[in-house]
């Protein structure tokens, strides 16, 4: 067997730093339950921000680290609507001016002409070197900004403020900015880590449950591969039933779930910040099999978080074969799963056929091997090089 093993522990104190602090709101008024962590980057650090209302003292935070100067606002037609009107006036109070970018919502603007037609705005407004992006919005916006930001005049500062729960857990963090090609996804793209994250978790309210769910399944996987301790507490997580799903019976619950799972993933990525070792493949789990039904569908009728969740239920089977999960655990993440209203069955008459062939494209695959992230049981996980296509047709067969 030719296994690399790595066993996630607790967020490594070394790497990660907290703070619990009084955030300003506004004047003469000091808000509490802001919570912070940083994260390292082999060049740099950033802070990310997590709380109620952060979006009226956005201008402050940002203050902190820039001189006060012109900047892009990219966002979607949902998202702006909602949010951009406050942090505009949040950021004019601030001394700073804002030019509001709107790209139409959905994958599909994750496009070069979109980044170049976004570009172009931003040099009609006035917005030069000394400018930053900021991208408000779910992951598209997130990478899409992020890509702008790493290529408008060579390169300027991006701020997140991701508003989907994905965006906060996973697609904010770790630098990974990039447009998708008619061949595939995140094809053309750029490591550009942003200068700060803002994660503001009233944004959240108004976040479609399904949406919302998408954010669990990378959630799960997280704690699958690297907290079994927060396995544990999500096991735990608004009693049996989640009331409907609203993140507002969530509040005192989010903020510190968001950090430590942005922690695990920034402890990931800092092993691999630049996804050639290896390391950051873990975060993969679930994902060969997913991306390969998200594929079989056509990218319709199924979210990129409910064919991880497929992905799962099918990496699970996987690592009972070939890495010895007790079956009693990988029955724990069905359960589990299903809590969150993930799918953990695929329809009986879907041709798992498809997934198959999809599974072929996987760039994982490449030169006939396959690296395929299994768990010998929750909280850890290994890259290994002993699954074979049988294995994973058999598990997809059993979805
Ligand atoms: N860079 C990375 O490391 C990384 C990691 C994971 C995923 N991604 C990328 O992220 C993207 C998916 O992100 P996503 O799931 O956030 O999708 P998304 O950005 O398309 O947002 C999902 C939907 O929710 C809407 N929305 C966002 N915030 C809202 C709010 N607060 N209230 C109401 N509606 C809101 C959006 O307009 C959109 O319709 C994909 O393109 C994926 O490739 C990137
Ligand atoms: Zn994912």
């Amino acid at each position: 067997m030719n296994s690399e093993r790595v066993r996630e522990q607790a967020p490594d104190a070394s790497r990660v730093k907290r703070t619990v602090f009084l955030f300003r709101a506004n004047k003469n008024q000091y808000r509490l339950g802001v919570i912070s962590t940083e994260v390292r980057t082999s060049g740099n650090s950033y802070r990310v921000l997590i709380g109620p209302g952060l979006l009226e003292t956005i201008g402050d935070a940002i203050k902190q680290k820039l001189a006060p100067s012109r900047c892009a606002i990219v966002s979607d037609t949902n998202v702006a609507p909602l949010f951009a009107e406050k942090m505009q006036k949040s950021l004019a109070s601030a001394g700073f001016e804002s030019a509001l970018i709107t790209v139409p919502a959905g994958e599909h603007s994750k496009t070069l002409a979109q980044a170049s037609a976004v570009a172009e705005e931003m040099l009609r407004a006035g917005l030069d070197r000394q400018s930053f992006v900021i991208g408000l919005g779910g992951g598209v916006v997130g990478d899409l900004s992020g890509f702008v930001a790493a290529i408008f005049q060579r390169g300027v500062p991006h701020v997140q403020i991701p508003t989907t729960l994905l965006a906060m857990v996973d697609s904010s963090i770790g630098g990974k900015t990039g447009v998708n090609t008619a061949t595939g996804k995140n094809l053309i793209g750029v490591f550009h880590q942003p200068i700060l994250v803002i994660d503001d978790v009233e944004v959240l309210r108004t976040l479609p449950s399904r949406e919302l769910g998408q954010g669990f399944a990378e959630i799960i996987k997280h704690a699958v591969i690297a907290d079994a301790e927060m396995f544990a507490q999500l096991t735990q997580l608004g009693g049996s039933k989640l009331d409907g799903f609203k993140p507002s019976s969530l509040d005192e619950e989010l903020p510190p779930l968001i950090r430590r799972n942005i922690e695990i993933k920034a402890r990931i990525v800092a092993k691999d910040e630049l996804d050639r070792a290896g390391e950051r493949a873990l975060l993969n789990f679930g994902h060969t099999i997913g991306h390969a039904i998200e594929r079989a569908f056509d990218y319709q009728g199924i979210s990129h978080g409910e064919a991880v969740s497929l992905g799962i239920v099918a990496a699970c089977d996987v690592s009972i074969k070939k890495a010895g999960l007790p079956e009693k655990q990988r029955n724990a993440i069905v359960d589990l799963l299903q809590k969150f209203e993930l799918p953990t069955k695929l329809p009986p008459n879907f041709p798992r056929q498809k997934i198959f062939d999809a599974l072929k494209f996987d760039k994982k695959f490449e030169h006939g091997e396959i690296r395929f992230v299994v768990t010998s049981q929750i909280g850890s996980a290994k890259l290994s090089r002993d699954v074979a296509m049988d294995d994973l047709r058999t598990a997809v067969e059993r979805l």
